[in-house]
């Protein structure tokens, strides 16, 4: 079944009890035991588990081609779910370009578990290899990465990772790609990991997170009982919000997609940009491997101005469609200059601004650019 098919109808069933279309939210936090003490319907109580919960869960396993997910009440919880079910002493593989909040979960959460880390340039298949230890039980891979939009070779990692040591989960964030565009589990990655508040919710509406996995392994099962007896669930209401933005996320990807192209050779063309991040262009050093492992190119570009962190804040100033504000997927699109919200460590270049592209004509979100590059009156 095609991905705009299961996307409506995975994990969707008519109401038994109304006939309903689409699902009623199911608030009641605790269910009915039968006779027997047993629970006839399947759930017992909202935290494990609930009507909503799973339809959602079912559905972005599907979307995914995985066997099964996992919902969080946010996609830092599925890191942090993911982090806590490592041994100390383990050691974690994860992108030098990571999404700052993963580091945050390793350094600030678990800094005094005993994790070892390494954050490498995983675009070098060799510097990944050389960053395997003995040791390494979790490979994390962003792609596309952000802000830089680097490009790592999926299949190359898992194969890797896999060739390495039969003990090594890999994972992959693809929040920024999404189930329609990338299918990281085809490519031999164990799990792939969702921010849902991005593209799945679709709207800027609902926080959320979700794991895939096409296998059974260790750090699925202890990331569910982090899940269930942790308690970092979203509410039903929230997997509901989710589960409606999933109804039309292959079509808006697909339009954010081909916005985001119009915009990117804009902005390649203009005097006033140094570079632009998007791996839609032929020059992007990613070009050809995410020709190869993705179906579009993604509605996130970030871009350097000629100038630095003040001609950057600048640009930014002077949007009037664009919205100066973070996160990413939703239907508006949206400015950031990052560096100003990564903080001092930050690794982003100061003169860089990311943009989430959203679903106006791709003509007035050029005429907006063009006006804040332009050089203002003195
Ligand atoms: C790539 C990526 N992964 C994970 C997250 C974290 O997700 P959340 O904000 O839902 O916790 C974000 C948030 O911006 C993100 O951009």
């Amino acid at each position: 079944m095609k991905i705009e098919t299961r996307a409506v109808h995975a994990g969707r069933h008519i109401d038994p009890a109304t006939g309903a279309v689409t699902a009623p939210i199911h608030l009641s936090t605790t269910f009915e035991r039968g006779a027997d003490g047993e629970y006839p319907r399947g759930f017992s109580y909202s935290r494990e588990d609930n009507p909503n919960r799973r339809a959602l869960e079912e559905c972005l396993a599907a979307l995914e081609g995985g066997t099964q997910a996992l919902c969080f009440a946010s996609g830092l919880a599925v890191s942090n779910a993911l982090v806590q079910g490592l041994e100390p002493g383990d050691h974690v593989v994860a992108p030098d370009d990571v999404y700052w909040g993963l580091r945050k979960v390793i350094g600030e959460v678990f800094g005094k578990w005993g994790l070892e880390t390494t954050y490498v340039d995983m675009t070098s298949i060799d510097d990944f290899h050389a960053a395997l230890r003995p040791n390494t039980r979790l490979v994390w891979v962003e792609t596309p990465s952000n802000p830089l939009m680097k490009i790592t070779d999926l299949t190359a990692i898992a194969a890797l990772a896999r060739g390495a040591s039969a003990n090594i989960i890999t994972v992959c964030d693809g929040t920024f790609a999404t189930p329609v565009l990338q299918h990281p589990l085809d490519c031999g990655i164990d799990m792939v990991a969702h921010s849902t508040t991005k593209y799945i919710g679709g709207h800027s509406d609902v926080v959320g997170g979700a794991l895939i996995t096409r296998n059974d392994n260790y750090l699925f099962e202890r990331a569910r009982k982090s899940q269930r007896y942790g308690g970092s669930v979203p509410s039903p209401f929230d997997c509901w919000l989710t589960l409606r933005g999933v109804d039309t996320l292959p079509w808006r990807v697909r339009a954010q997609s081909e916005n985001a192209m119009r915009v990117a050779q804009f902005l390649k063309a203009h005097a006033g940009v140094e570079t632009v991040h998007y791996p839609g262009l032929p020059e992007h050093p990613g070009h050809k491997i995410a020709a190869r492992q993705m179906s579009a190119f993604g509605g996130m570009l970030s871009f350097q101005v000629r100038g630095g962190r003040e001609t950057a804040l600048g640009v930014a100033a002077r949007c009037k469609l664009f919205i100066r504000a973070t996160s990413l997927g939703g239907a508006h699109s949206l400015i950031e200059h990052r560096a100003s919200i990564e903080g001092p460590n930050t690794r982003t270049p100061q003169n860089l601004l990311r943009m989430s592209i959203g679903l106006e004509h791709p003509d007035d979100l050029i005429e907006d650019l063009a006006q804040a590059l332009a050089t203002p009156p003195a």
